[in-house]
């Protein structure tokens, strides 16, 4: 980050004021307002901050206009090539790809955290079977800091801090893979400590006192390149949510709690979920995928396409292509010719050459094919935004870190108040109702 000797001149009221311009070190150019208010009075206004930048950050790097992701500086093609998922959140976390000593710290310390206090066993039960699985996992990681307490400590000495980020890691898994467990009724799997964290959460999701669980490398590759995709995507929804909880000085689980809640949302990491419930629809009702097109040029809501568009991609999402060819090669190697993904691959083809889709520039984000691959490794549906918890959780905790670490201040946006002016109290007996 550097100033560079650059300015933006705003005039206001006959009056010119000079704003400094923040260069970062890929050259994103950005207006310091930081002391408009006080020198001219007025706030900006941005509703969705759809041109608002709320910190400087050193973790993620992207370009949605060309289609570029970086986390810490290393292309995402590569390490979804080349990398584990515990490389990547060591990557995230710390700064640096670890060494093989560090990763193997890092990922013991992990295992040693695996486990849930026998205490949470009895709030899996007390839940309604309805709970979504995400309602569960939110729930379930609120209630870490009850077991936690000093994770509330405001003044946080460092290996209090490091063991807060390994119990987030650690058990955020065992929580996901007993949701579904309780969500059917099955005895909850203890952690594996002697496998990798990603053949762990598989085992702890599909072993059964009937049947134990074979490891399959097929599946525990994909998963890695899955979690790796969704590790960090800078200032996105959830990870906003983190940052401003965080901010107030909660505790991280509580920050982890909130962002959880806010990717499970449709437009958000729920989306995942509705591209499978659209394609499954469409192919039930057997109507053509042009016809569903139509649908959703007809501004009809309850026909949007699932997993097309997005906020910064206005190009193509490049986690959308590493996931394309994920998905080709996972089912191929296991085997599986899954209908849906035809009619995927037709909605895309036909929403890529369709004028209403390119001058929108809507393109397939990370969500349009990872439903698909998911299903193909058995994992159910109302669990895919859960997965997509697991692979941001890395990103949400190396924000919340660095929001810390910078000493941001408390996240308090403004507002244009637009309502009603001073008015006198009206007494019960004198109230009309004019509604
Ligand atoms: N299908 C049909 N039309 C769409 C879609 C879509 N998926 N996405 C956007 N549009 C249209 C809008 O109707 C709007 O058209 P208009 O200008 O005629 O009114 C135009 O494209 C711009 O869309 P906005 O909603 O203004 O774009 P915004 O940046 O606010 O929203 C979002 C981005 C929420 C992702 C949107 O594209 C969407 O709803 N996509 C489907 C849900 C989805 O896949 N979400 C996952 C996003 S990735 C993630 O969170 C991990």
């Amino acid at each position: 980050m550097s100033e560079q000797n650059k300015f933006a001149k705003l005039e206001y009221d006959g009056k010119v004021y000079t704003l400094p311009v923040i260069i970062g070190t890929e050259n994103e150019a950005a207006i310091d307002i930081s002391k408009l208010r006080d020198m001219t009075g007025l706030i900006t206004l941005d509703p969705g901050y759809k041109n608002t930048g709320s910190t400087q950050s050193a973790i993620t790097f992207l370009d949605g206009e060309t289609g570029i992701l970086r986390y810490r500086g290393y292309d995402i093609e590569e390490l979804a090539e080349h990398a584990s998922f515990m490389e990547v959140a060591c990557l995230l976390l710390f700064g640096d790809l670890p060494t093989q000593s560090q990763l193997t710290r890092f990922e013991k310390d992990v295992a040693e955290h695996s486990l849930l206090h026998e205490d949470m066993r009895k709030f899996f039960d007390a839940l309604p079977s309805t709970t979504h699985p995400m309602g569960v996992i939110a729930a379930m990681t609120s209630a870490l800091t009850s077991f936690y307490p000093r994770s509330l400590d405001p003044y946080r000495p460092p290996h209090e801090v490091y063991r807060t980020m390994v119990r987030s890691m650690a058990k955020l898994p065992t929580i996901a893979a007993w949701a579904y467990k309780a969500s059917k009724g099955h005895p909850f799997n203890y952690p594996d400590n002697t496998v990798d964290y990603c053949s762990r959460f598989l085992k702890m999701m599909f072993a059964m006192p009937t049947s134990p669980y074979e490891i399959d490398p097929v599946l525990v590759g994909a998963l890695n390149k899955l979690l790796i995709l969704h590790a960090d995507h800078e200032q996105n929804c959830s990870t906003s949510t983190v940052r401003i909880v965080g901010s107030s000085l909660a505790s991280l689980y509580s920050a982890i709690a909130a962002a959880i809640n806010a990717l499970g949302g449709p437009l958000h990491g729920g989306a995942n979920q509705e591209v499978l419930v659209m394609l499954r629809k469409i192919k039930e009702s057997g109507v053509s995928t042009k016809t569903f097109i139509d649908k959703v040029k007809s501004g009809d809501k309850s026909a949007r396409l699932m997993g097309f568009g997005h906020r910064v991609y206005k190009n193509f999402d490049p986690r959308a292509k590493i996931i394309k060819k994920a998905c080709d090669d996972v089912l191929n190697k296991l085997g599986i010719n899954d209908p849906l993904l035809g009619i995927a691959k037709e909605l895309e083809e036909a929403a890529l050459n369709d004028d209403y889709f390119v001058s929108r520039k809507l393109y397939p984000n990370v969500d349009f094919y990872s439903g698909i691959i998911y299903q193909a490794m058995n994992i159910p549906e109302e669990m895919f935004t859960v997965m997509f918890a697991l692979g941001r959780l890395p990103g949400w905790i190396a924000q919340w870190k660095e929001m810390l670490d910078m000493k941001q201040a408390i996240g308090r946006p403004r507002q244009v108040y637009i309502g009603a002016t001073q008015r006198a109290f009206v007494p019960m007996d004198k109230r009309v109702d004019t509604k």
